[in-house]
């Protein structure tokens, strides 16, 4: 196991910048997540530690090992890919084996390291099938297996689970962090899909255009996003956003939307009297009230475990989640209060968190 310290790592393809400065601190056993929309730079960076792309600036070390200029093999990583990449005319048992063999291992080690890998991943009944003899979450098994056989310091996966239906991607979401949870081998792990980055990450690092935006625990984001780019993409269903006007003369903070309603601002917020803000509010965090934001009801969604409200307030769209059911009619009008308390709060220019 080593940590994974990547300092100020740019890379472009010909004249276009791709990563423009990245720094993360990835540390020995830990679970690392790097999330973001497609195309910010994701695989592009995990393929840099991994060795399969060059590094334009900056600097990867692996452990106290500058890698830059090593070898993928000889960087002791074992990287796990969305499609498998499992040779087809193999067996199962042949799969896992194969870095081993091309490593020249002898025979008994090979079988013991394999054995333990099926053991911990469940494959031993099916060691001696064929890629096509396995279903989706087997192969991505398999995939896994191959990773563990190698005993590397470093596990990279890049969006493993992509290729599964939704029922096994949970599944194997949690058999994953079991199984780092067992092994402790320090992995980065790419994805775009927040949920993934929020369920499986210790540490998640959100990326946008080939920067990073935050780096933090899952609940430090959930809670205190650093910008309206975060706040967005952390959270389902997503943060609602509102925007309005700082309105600090005379007392206490409000944030006056555009219909003229007036909101408490968020407690703790900064800012300045005028600015022009944009008021963020998750949709757990609404409840029904006499007062707060007047919104009219689009869609009722009750899943039996709570129900969901699309609704519109002033041309911009709003969603509710509450424990208890309701049955509005659409149109209904209705007035959501959000907590105070965990509200936010950005600067409509910048984006930029405002409250402390
Ligand atoms: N070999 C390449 N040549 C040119 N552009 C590339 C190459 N690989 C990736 N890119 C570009 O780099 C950007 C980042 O790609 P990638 O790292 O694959 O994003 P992600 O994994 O986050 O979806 C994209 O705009 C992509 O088109
Ligand atoms: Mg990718």
């Amino acid at each position: 196991m080593a940590s994974v310290t990547i300092q100020g790592v740019k890379k472009n393809f010909g004249d276009v910048p791709i990563l423009h400065g990245v720094d993360i601190d990835i540390q020995d056993g830990s679970f690392t997540v790097l999330v973001g929309p497609s195309g910010c730079g994701k695989s592009t960076l995990l393929r840099m530690i991994a060795g399969l792309e060059q590094i334009n600036g900056g600097e990867i070390r692996i452990g106290d090992k500058r890698v830059n200029d090593l070898p993928p093999k000889e960087r002791d990583i074992a990287m796990v890919f969305q499609n498998y990449a499992l040779y087809p005319h193999m067996t199962v048992r042949d799969n896992m084996a194969f870095s081993l063999a091309l490593a020249k291992t002898d025979k008994a080690t090979i079988d013991t390291k394999v054995q333990r890998a099926a053991e911990i991943l469940a494959l031993v009944p099916l060691l001696d099938r064929y890629p096509r003899q396995l279903s989706g979450g087997q192969r991505q098994r398999v995939a896994m297996g191959r990773a563990i056989v190698r005993d590397p310091q470093v596990f990279l996966f890049d969006e493993p689970l992509s290729n599964l239906d939704a029922k096994l991607r949970v599944a194997m979401r949690s058999e994953i962090k079991e199984l780092h949870q067992r092994l402790k081998t320090t992995s980065v792990y790419v994805t775009h899909d927040q949920i993934e980055a929020m369920t499986m990450g210790d540490k998640i690092v959100v990326m946008r255009d080939g920067r990073i935006e935050q780096t933090g625990s899952p609940l430090a984001l959930y809670d205190r996003p650093a910008n309206q780019f975060v706040a967005g993409f952390i959270g389902s269903p997503a943060m609602n956003f509102l925007p309005g006007t700082l309105r600090q003369a005379g007392g206490a903070a409000e944030v006056e939307l555009r219909d003229g309603t007036r909101l408490p601002a968020p407690v703790g917020s900064g800012g300045r009297d005028g600015q022009s803000v944009v008021y963020g509010t998750r949709p757990e965090h609404l409840t029904l009230g006499d007062t707060g934001i007047p919104s009219k009801v689009a869609v009722l969604e009750p899943t039996g475990m709570d129900t969901f409200v699309a609704c519109r307030h002033e041309g911009t769209e709003l969603s509710a989640v509450f424990r208890e059911r309701h049955d509005f009619a659409p149109g209904t009008l209705i007035h959501l209060q959000p907590d105070l308390a965990r509200a936010h709060l950005f600067d409509a220019g910048t984006g930029q968190r405002l409250v402390a």
